[in-house]
């Protein structure tokens, strides 16, 4: 609610500063009438803007993510006033002119992504004050001349590309780390230390499978085909590494059939890299809202299927594991799904281990905004029922098709949660539904509202506990009753 405020109330309010230069940014990218249409003056910040992640409290712009968006102008030197920019993303448009020097003003720029536009001129040797810049890929442009000897002193750096009279050229600044240490976790990987380290070392931004608030994450096949998911975690600042392995250690231990695994870790001079499962069909949030949905919609059976799994994997982190973990990031990006569709939570534990790390944005990611609980975002403080409201908000996203932060509910002020509330109250199941799921039972539609409704209770004490949820979940899905008597206990659990 608090976030749906911040996003959209306050018409009056002026527009911050860095919405101000990301509007001249957006004038110089020569956008066509179809292209950023959410970034509006009217806003009073940029946060819920397209491809715009911002920090909290403060809302500065954080991120620019605008890849393949048909994007023809210039940089604009207005990009130097975002002086709380960790990352830039513009790769695969058509800009074209200088790369501006006035980037040297972003001082806390992590990763510039230019490939693949037609930027013209020399490298500035200003980007060499960058001190926090990790990834700098400036291939496949019609840049010119030397790469600045300033570059030498990026200490961060770990990818510099770049191309050469059409020739392209990697040139990877990482040497075989002197103080490499690798952990696996449950089963030992069937790989010896210098293979996985040497794999991890190759990995390069062909490998990118997608971009978090925690870091990148890549997709690595070893010789005999199998495949990992490696998490990058940049070091932007001296971490505690003992508490933070020792954490590790106990979610390494964790094994469920809807959880992800982690299988190892590996700490870099530069970076922090975390080996995973490799989850075949990527991110609900990618299945649920992308392309796939126009060719193969996920039913409702299929939806039900996902929501039933989750609550597994959730359940087990709450109840069964000890101590219990809070996740503190449900939300679709964080629900992977197998080839046969079962879904297995990922990232559980890792907001509370890297909550503190300056690189992290996870709850500044706009679209989590819709899925955080009220007192969470009020105080900070992640409960199992702050878990939970985050969980009935994915119930919703299931059954609506919507994301929480769909235009919507924004437009009138409202996140998912009241939106159904108002439509519920007016009886507008077809409104609610997606269609895309295909012939479902009223009953069935409004048992899983009912679930929702009961996580997303404005008052953590009245939310039920996840065991309770799966169990009517369990009970709905597995064996739905139709008799109101039959439901009545349900409630009651
Ligand atoms: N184990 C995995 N297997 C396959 N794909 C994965 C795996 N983990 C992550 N991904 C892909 O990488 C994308 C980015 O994941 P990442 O966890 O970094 O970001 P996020 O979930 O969007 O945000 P957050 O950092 O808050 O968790 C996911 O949306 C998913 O498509
Ligand atoms: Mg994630």
């Amino acid at each position: 609610m608090l976030a749906a405020l911040l996003l959209c109330s306050t018409a009056s309010m002026a527009l911050t500063p860095d919405g101000e230069a990301l509007l001249e940014l957006k004038l110089a990218f020569n956008a066509t009438a179809q292209r950023l249409t959410s970034w509006r003056p009217s806003d009073p910040n940029p946060c819920g803007w397209e491809g715009i992640s911002c920090s909290l409290p403060d809302l500065r712009v954080q991120s620019i993510n605008l890849p393949y968006m048909q994007l023809g102008g210039i940089v604009s030197p207005s990009i130097g006033r975002l002086d709380k920019l960790q990352r830039i993303a513009l790769h695969q448009n058509s800009l074209h002119g200088p790369i501006p020097a006035e980037i040297k003003n972003c001082t806390e720029l992590r990763a510039i992504y230019l490939r693949a536009n037609y930027l013209q001129g020399g490298i500035p040797s200003e980007i060499g004050e960058l001190v926090h810049l990790t990834i700098l890929d400036l291939s496949s442009n019609l840049l010119r001349g030397t790469i600045p000897a300033s570059i030498g002193s990026l200490t961060h750096l770990r990818f510099l590309k770049k191309s050469i009279g059409g020739n392209y050229v990697k040139m990877d600044k990482q040497t075989v780390p002197d103080g490499a240490k690798l952990v696996t976790y449950q089963w030992n990987l069937p790989y010896s230390t210098s293979e996985i380290i040497k794999r991890l070392e190759l990995l390069d931004e062909e490998d990118v499978v997608g971009c978090g608030g925690f870091g990148t994450v890549y997709k690595m096949v070893m010789d005999d085909g199998t495949s990992f998911a490696v998490k990058r975690i940049d070091l932007s600042r001296e971490s505690r590494d003992r508490t933070f392995e020792k954490e590790l250690e106990i979610l390494g231990s964790i094994r469920h059939i809807n959880l992800v695994n982690l299988r190892g870790y590996c700490r870099l001079p530069t970076a922090k890299l975390l080996i995973y499962d490799f989850v075949e069909l990527g991110s609900l949030d990618c299945y649920l809202h992308g392309d796939e949905q126009e060719d193969q919609p996920l039913n409702w059976n299929a939806r039900m299927k996902i929501a039933l799994g989750s609550a597994r994997g959730l359940a087990y982190l709450h109840h069964d594991c000890s101590p219990g973990i809070v996740h503190r990031d449900i939300k679709a990006s964080n629900i992977l799904l197998d080839r046969s569709l079962e879904p297995r939570v990922s990232d559980f534990g890792l907001a509370r281990l890297l909550v503190d790390n300056a690189a992290h944005v996870t709850t500044v990611v706009a679209g989590t905004f819709g899925y955080l609980a009220p007192e969470y975002l009020q105080n900070g403080h992640a409960t199992e029922k702050s878990d939970v409201y985050s969980f009935g908000v994915l119930l919703l996203e299931l059954v609506t098709g919507k994301r929480p932060t769909d235009a919507c509910f924004i437009k009138k002020g409202l996140n998912i949660v009241g939106w159904l509330n108002t439509l519920t109250g007016e009886h507008r199941l077809e409104d609610i539904i997606d269609e895309r799921c295909g012939d479902v039972e009223v009953e069935a539609v409004e048992a899983i509202l009912d679930i929702a409704a009961m996580c997303t209770d404005a008052d953590p004490g009245q939310r039920p506990s996840m065991s309770a949820v799966l169990k009517m979940l369990e009970e709905e899905i597995l064996s739905p009753c139709m008799s109101e008597l039959c439901y009545e206990q349900h409630l009651e659990l």
